[in-house]
């Protein structure tokens, strides 16, 4: 995204109030939720970004529609279309899936997540929390800040849009984790590799962890908390833990005014302790919040 729209799309999630706007600029328009995989977060904010803004909201989640009869995604896109929504928020297992069906409708498609591939709006929700964080929202200058994102990144949509748009906002990226889940190839992005976390985490403005995405490592299980388990990308979940857990004991070792986000959902206990994710440097759930105003700016930015 330019620069100079990525910095819209923030002063205007900066400048909207999450409560019911009396303006109700997506008055009648209908925005159909279009999601193929589970999520919390996205759907709800989106349905509340929706709702606040005016517009009713269909949901229609993949494992109830008639993909499972064998229709195709465009074609389910379509005959929805036909009934008269305003707009799509699609999130779907494959990269590339919310850009098809926009080929293919004539109607706004929000990418609410694809698959490993993007997911547009927790970066633009993830860079207006840090912006806030550190006093940077008048011009999202993010010029002399460090953000480590620590973890499976190799899974990460949540990682791929973080480390776009914090890059052409001036900030430094390092991504860290075993070279299974970061390998060097990940620098093509713009930002640099490692896999030290201890060295690194006392320099960083910010920590962004991600949560070992078990479902999309052929065949594992997400491990009972205190397993060994392990995924084709790693031998022992505990070990993962050991080297790149945030755990209280590295949160104290972090610098002053240093935060810790987590896009969600947390595997407590295995990248992120419990107490770490509750604690002072948290801003995991301030995230959350801007969820509904980065969702409202870009229904509106669509839409009104
Ligand atoms: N961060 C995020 O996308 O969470 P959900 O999968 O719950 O939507």
């Amino acid at each position: 995204m330019p620069k100079a729209e990525l910095v819209d799309l923030l002063v205007a999630s900066r400048d909207t109030v999450p409560v019911t706007n009396p303006d109700r600029p997506l008055d009648g328009m209908i925005v159909a939720n279009l999601f193929f995989e589970d999520s919390t977060r996205t759907r709800a904010s989106f349905s509340v970004a929706a709702t606040n803004l005016g517009a009713h909201v269909l949901d229609l989640l993949g494992s109830t529609l008639s993909v499972s009869k064998g229709e195709t995604l465009i074609d389910t896109a379509k005959n929805v279309e036909a009934m008269g929504v305003a707009a799509f928020v699609v999130r779907a297992k494959q990269g590339g899936s919310a850009k098809m069906i926009a080929d293919n409708v004539g109607i706004p498609v929000i990418n609410a997540g694809d698959g490993k591939h993007e997911h547009p709006t927790q970066g633009l929700l993830d860079i207006l929390t840090l912006a806030e964080s550190h006093n940077r929202h008048d011009d999202f200058d993010l010029k002399g800040l460090s953000i480590a994102i620590v973890g499976d990144i190799a899974s990460s949509r949540v990682a791929r849009s973080a480390v776009a748009g914090m890059r052409t906002l001036g900030a430094k990226v390092i991504c860290i984790g075993p070279p299974s889940m970061a390998p060097g190839s990940l620098e093509a992005l713009g930002c640099t590799v490692s896999g030290d976390l201890d060295s690194v985490l006392p320099k960083m403005d910010a920590v962004m962890m991600l949560r070992i995405q078990f479902e999309r490592h052929d065949g594992a299980k997400t491990p009972a908390i205190g397993d060994s388990g392990k995924t084709p990308a790693i031998a022992s979940v505990r070990e993962f833990r050991e080297r790149y857990g945030l755990t209280r004991d590295r949160a104290d070792r972090m610098k002053a005014g240093a935060v810790v986000m987590h896009p969600g959902p947390i595997n407590r206990g295995i990248e992120l302790d419990a107490d770490v994710a509750d604690g002072p440097r948290s801003v995991i759930l301030r995230q959350v919040s801007n969820g509904v105003r980065v969702r409202m700016a870009v229904l509106a930015n669509a839409l009104a």
